[in-house]
């Protein structure tokens, strides 16, 4: 059985995706890792995100980039919006991806194309949102939990400049796929849309 967990940043799919994975005892990939492990790399070594040559070439980063805590921040996600528009990008990391996705028994994957690129035949496919001010509130208190100093205003307006790129590029955008199952998470608790995407998932796959 294969879960599509898709959404924008800080909406909580990553939560609900880690959580279906342990109740269906899948193992789960998030592919957002990927994308900023090709933006940290293409930064350190001098490259730029939006060209496409350069970003391709980090593609090759190390394995223990995906361990680095430098992975998380919020600048992080700026350069994986960037290096991920490049369609050479994502043709890289795409049977990385497809082959977990198919691995024998099943894969939760979340992400922003699971559902319509890596994974079409998924038998669930959930597509978690939440409003902008929501996830800047959550992503606030994640950033200030981890002793890093950052203004809410400055976290919403980078939510809707990544919002805005993911949504509009040309491959792969940011969109649910039209079977996917639609999750508002705005005016929800962590527990509830955990408990309400294990519902969903159940239903789907009954
Ligand atoms: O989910 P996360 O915030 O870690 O993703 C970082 C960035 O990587 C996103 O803003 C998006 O541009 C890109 N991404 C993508 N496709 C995916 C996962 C992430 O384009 N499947």
């Amino acid at each position: 059985m294969i879960i599509a967990v898709d959404g924008p940043t800080a909406s909580g799919k990553g939560t609900i995706a880690k959580a279906l994975a342990a109740h269906f005892g899948l193992p789960h990939l998030d592919t957002g890792l990927l994308y900023r492990a090709v933006g940290l790399q293409c930064a350190r070594g001098g490259g730029n995100p939006d060209d496409p040559q350069d970003a391709l070439a980090a593609c090759d980063f190390p394995d223990h980039l995906i361990a680095d805590p430098e992975l998380r921040s919020e600048a992080t996600g700026g350069l994986a919006s960037r290096v991920s528009v490049h369609p050479e990008v994502r043709a890289a990391l795409y049977d990385l991806q497809r082959a977990f996705a198919t691995q024998p028994g099943g894969a939760v994957l979340d992400g922003r194309d699971i559902g319509t690129v890596i994974a079409p035949e998924a038998e669930v496919k959930l597509f978690v949102t939440a409003s902008v001010a929501a996830r800047a509130e959550r992503r606030f208190a994640e950033m200030r939990a981890a002793g890093r100093t950052v203004s809410l205003a400055e976290i919403e307006a980078d939510l809707r400049v990544r919002d805005q790129r993911d949504s509009s590029r040309a491959t792969a955008p940011l969109v649910a796929a039209p079977d996917a199952l639609v999750l508002d998470t705005s005016f929800v608790g962590r527990d509830e849309a955990i408990a309400e995407a294990i519902r969903a998932a159940e239903m789907l796959i009954a």
